[in-house]
């Protein structure tokens, strides 16, 4: 009987102590498996006398009922505890924001260009294109810049070593002007048109790339004059900086291809210590900022695109889309633009969804 007792108390100090599932169901087995020491003991039972089983069967059911109870105890503790360790490592706090997915955004000179685009749309213009390969005729000689023509020099222009089939000099285009002979001569007169793309020049520095980008206006009717130019830079210049208080200077310049040629400079003002466009440039803590170049075509260009200048007058202008870019949304090295870093433009570009529009104003939402 005592060893009975002794065996119980062994072996539910055992089963008190196990430490894992596993170690419990093996106490459980050499307990009470069919092999176990106390299944085997109730066994003994049914070769003993009735009076001997009388006298054994309660202490040996008890015991069986003991390590039992102590069994499940410990399985629903052991049970419990595992539970408890895995609700504090597996934590999913659904308060905190889903990760962010990888996106993309539209470079800050695409955008300019679609609100470009979208400004001169409204004013009725639509958007011509001509090749970034072009010959020396459609780069320069059409535009009153003759061979010999000093203004050549001032293109650093990248030629290409060998002249193609029909003879002709092939450069990397200086310039979207080229796009304003290929307009006219492809659809004469009127022409209100735009040219946006890029320009090379053999060019580097923190404000020169050797690729950059140009916009070209190009209008062609009858009895266009200054006025106009004037009247239609300072409306796109008005949508496009989303201000009224835009104040233009036109300056008397040269351009062989334009005749008068007038450089356009647009007032700032210093605000905070920088330079924002508005408010009148002759006034103290005011100036001038170079802008474009534009002017009144050239007869010699009309008469090279196969329009006779007596009959048709026209404006044009070219401006830098990239410096257009900076001076909006307020990047200072133009050589960032063509890294490719990621980096800049997560910080710099624009949401996909963002499409530039009039009635919204064309600016891109922050
Ligand atoms: N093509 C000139 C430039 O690249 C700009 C310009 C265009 C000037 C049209 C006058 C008229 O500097």
């Amino acid at each position: 009987m005592s060893e009975l007792q002794t065996r119980k108390d062994q072996a539910i100090a055992a089963i008190d102590a196990a430490d894992n599932l596993d170690a419990l169901e093996a106490l459980r087995v050499e307990a009470l498996g069919k092999q176990g020491w106390i299944s085997l003991l109730l066994k003994t039972l049914g070769q003993m006398s009735p009076e001997e089983r009388q006298n054994q069967a309660p202490a040996i059911q008890a015991a069986r009922g003991e390590v039992a109870d102590a069994i499940a105890a410990r399985k629903a503790a052991l049970e419990n505890a595992e539970l408890e360790r895995r609700l504090a490592s597996e934590t999913l706090d659904l308060s905190l924001p889903a990760p962010q997915a990888p996106r993309g955004s539209v470079h800050p000179v695409s955008q300019v260009m679609d609100e470009l685009a979208e400004i001169f749309a409204d004013l009725g213009f639509s958007v011509a294109t001509g090749p970034e390969i072009e010959d020396d005729w459609h780069n320069f000689t059409a535009l009153n810049m003759a061979e010999t023509h000093p203004a050549r020099a001032m293109h650093d222009t990248f030629y290409f070593p060998d002249r193609d089939a029909e003879k002709r000099q092939m450069l990397l285009r200086t310039h979207t002007s080229p796009v304003q002979i290929r307009s006219m001569v492809a659809q004469g007169a009127p022409i209100r048109i735009i040219a946006p793309g890029r320009v090379y020049r053999s060019d580097s520095d923190a404000t020169h790339t050797p690729m950059f980008h140009q916009i070209e206006g190009l209008v062609i009717d009858r009895d266009i004059h200054l006025g106009h130019l004037k009247w239609t830079l300072e409306t796109f210049l008005k949508a496009f900086f989303e201000r009224d208080d835009i104040v233009l200077r036109l300056r008397p310049s040269y351009f062989p291809f334009t005749e008068p040629s007038v450089e356009v400079d647009v007032g700032w003002q210093a605000v905070n210590g920088r330079r924002v466009l508005g408010g009148d440039g002759d006034a103290p803590g005011h100036g001038w900022m170079e802008l474009l170049g534009s002017g009144m075509v050239n007869r010699r260009v009309l008469e090279f695109a196969g329009l006779d200048p007596d009959e048709w007058q026209g404006f044009a202008f070219g401006v830098g889309v990239d410096r257009l870019a900076m001076l909006k949304y307020g990047m200072d090295d133009l050589r960032a633009f063509f890294d490719g870093d990621a980096r800049w433009l997560a910080h710099y570009g624009f949401s996909a969804f963002d499409q530039p529009s009039i009635s919204a104003g064309v600016g891109a939402r922050a």
